[in-house]
């Protein structure tokens, strides 16, 4: 139950009463093994974070009055869930196409799963039968996309592939052509083929960069372009529009939502290099996950805690931001995958019905690679005055035989999440420095309070199955969430101000172009347009 500050009591109480991480490793012995949990090759230990079966037990109980197991079947059965934009939301059955786990009543929907993949897996093959009969052959892909359309993509490439690729992808998202052209730079027309990614096909700079590229084909003579030109889209008119020619636009189903497409022909670039078998046993793994988010208990289902614990952090203890470390060079782009995945999901102020939400949403997610980060922002989570529950992601056996880099790595993420937890009270800095003749400031600015939550992911592993069940646990665990919020986690409507005042805002940037004296763009804003101008030499 709710109490008048839209709190519920027994939450409240429980962080009232509670006594810090470090003292129920004191009441007893079981504490590791109680809460952690295994999935599909992946250990997750929830032990140094605040957790405890009383809390578990509340938001199972909150979890039913928010009617998230009837809402998990909604998602799962192809109900409309994505309310606003009335759509269903089913990139699960992408991965699934066994279809098991998953009931859904409209055979339509598994039928266009199973179209949308057999047709990949198609176009896979002739796009890497293609690559071995040039004459000249292929060097660069560029794959063309920009948020749900790449960051996925990127991610699966850089976790999965080897080191000996003779091709190269590059990702080409921003609109700032530094980016264009440097990436141009290293290719050559002969050599290239372009797979523009978008689900709408008619995001600004996804457009604007392949015209870009077209340009430069065009300029270099010989090749023909839009031979060269892939579309992978939910919108095969647009791509039509923009004149890609039709056996080379590779669709995907409209149901699929741009931040959970990495499971589609999205991926297409990724699997040219890592080939359909890796692709289908990602897919298997993130199918596993589903399993396990389907058919287990809330008091034992890995998403469903993980996303109580984000809840109680961000609501209970004022948490405005969660970190996430990944000790692997190849989960370097996790935290930004995850980053649009969580916070465009639950980054809302507006309950399902419409209302204001009455609690708060999305924390911000940041966080970076290990051990890099430690050597720039560990201080503020040992130090700091926010609270940041952290995790950690370690994989145990690498791909490389650098046993002693790899013991190093790993002893450092497990010290960190150490450190977090133990902190280091005055005595010990005094016993430490006895005889290091240390002032009492450095004295104090030594002492750490310790009891700082972290959760630690353990990957046996870095493999394509563990990878998939991975990326759908954080889906479930942002899906719990939002049901929590009582939020609908599968729009994106607050990114489309911006979009539309940059339309306004562009012509104005044009040299002879007077600011207008009636507009609804604000003085600062006009005064920034200002300087540019004036400052311009384009
Ligand atoms: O502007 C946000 C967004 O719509 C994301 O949700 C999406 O992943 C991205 O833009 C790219 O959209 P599209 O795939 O349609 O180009």
């Amino acid at each position: 139950m709710l109490n008048k500050s839209n709190k519920r009591q027994k939450l409240i109480d429980l962080k009232l009463h509670d006594s810090g991480i470090r003292a129920q490793f004191e009441v007893g012995d079981t504490r590791v093994e109680d809460f952690s949990f295994n999935l599909n090759g992946i250990n997750f230990d929830f032990s140094k974070t605040h957790i405890s079966n009383d809390l578990i037990d509340e938001y199972a109980t909150f979890a039913e009055e928010r009617n998230l197991t009837g809402f998990r079947t909604k998602l799962f059965s192809g109900e409309k869930i994505n309310i606003t934009e009335q759509r269903s939301v089913l990139h699960p059955l992408l991965r699934d196409l066994g279809n098991h786990g998953i009931e859904v009543d409209d055979c339509e929907f598994i039928s266009q799963a199973q179209i949308s993949q057999e047709k990949l897996y198609q176009h896979l093959a002739g796009i890497q039968e293609l690559i071995k009969q040039r004459t000249v052959p292929i060097k660069n892909i560029i794959h063309v996309g920009i948020g749900g359309s790449s960051l996925g993509t990127q991610l699966l490439f850089e976790a999965l592939k080897k080191h000996d690729e003779s091709v190269a992808i590059h990702f080409l998202g921003n609109i700032d052509a530094h980016q264009l052209t440097s990436i141009l730079a290293q290719c050559d027309v002969t050599d290239t083929f372009v797979i523009g990614v978008s689900k709408t096909f008619s995001t600004a700079e996804t457009l604007q960069n392949i015209r870009s590229i077209k340009a430069w084909y065009e300029e270099s003579g010989g090749e023909v372009f839009y031979e060269n030109l892939y579309a992978v889209t939910a919108n095969e008119v647009n791509a039509t529009k923009f004149g890609v020619a039709s056996p080379n636009i590779i669709t995907f189903p409209n149901w699929v939502g741009g931040r959970y497409s990495v499971w589609s022909a999205v991926s297409l670039s990724a699997m040219i290099l890592l080939g359909a078998s890796k692709f289908k046993e990602f897919l298997l793994g993130a199918a596993e996950a589903d399993k396990h988010f389907v058919s287990t208990p809330l008091e034992q289902n890995i998403s469903f805690i993980a996303a109580a614990l984000d809840h109680y952090y961000t609501n209970y203890f004022e948490a405005q931001s969660r970190a996430i470390f990944a000790y692997d060079h190849r989960l370097r782009s996790l935290v930004g995958y995850l980053q649009q995945l969580e916070t465009e999901s639950n980054g809302k102020d507006r309950q399902r019905n419409g209302d204001k939400v009455d609690q708060k949403t999305s924390p911000v997610l940041w966080g970076g690679v290990g051990t890099d980060a430690q050597h720039s922002v560990f201080q503020m989570l040992h130090q700091g005055t926010n609270l940041i529950p952290t995790e950690f992601i370690l994989v145990v056996n690498p791909e490389h035989n650098h046993v002693d880099h790899h013991r190093e790595l790993l002893a450092n993420g497990i010290a960190q999440a150490a450190a977090l937890l133990a902190g280091q009270d005055e005595a010990t800095v005094r016993s430490i420095h006895a005889d290091d003749d240390l002032s009492e400031l450095a004295i104090a600015a030594k002492i750490f309070s310790g009891d700082r939550p972290s959760t630690t992911i353990l990957l046996d592993e870095l493999t394509p199955s563990n990878l998939g069940s991975l990326l759908a646990f954080y889906e479930h665990r942002t899906f719990c969430f939002g049901v929590l919020a009582n939020i609908n986690s599968f729009d994106q409507m607050g990114v489309e101000l911006g979009k539309r005042l940059a339309v306004e805002i562009l012509p104005l940037l044009a040299e002879d172009s007077p600011l207008p004296t009636e507009t609804t763009i604000d003085q600062s804003t006009l005064e920034t347009i200002k300087k540019i101008t004036e400052l311009s030499r384009q």
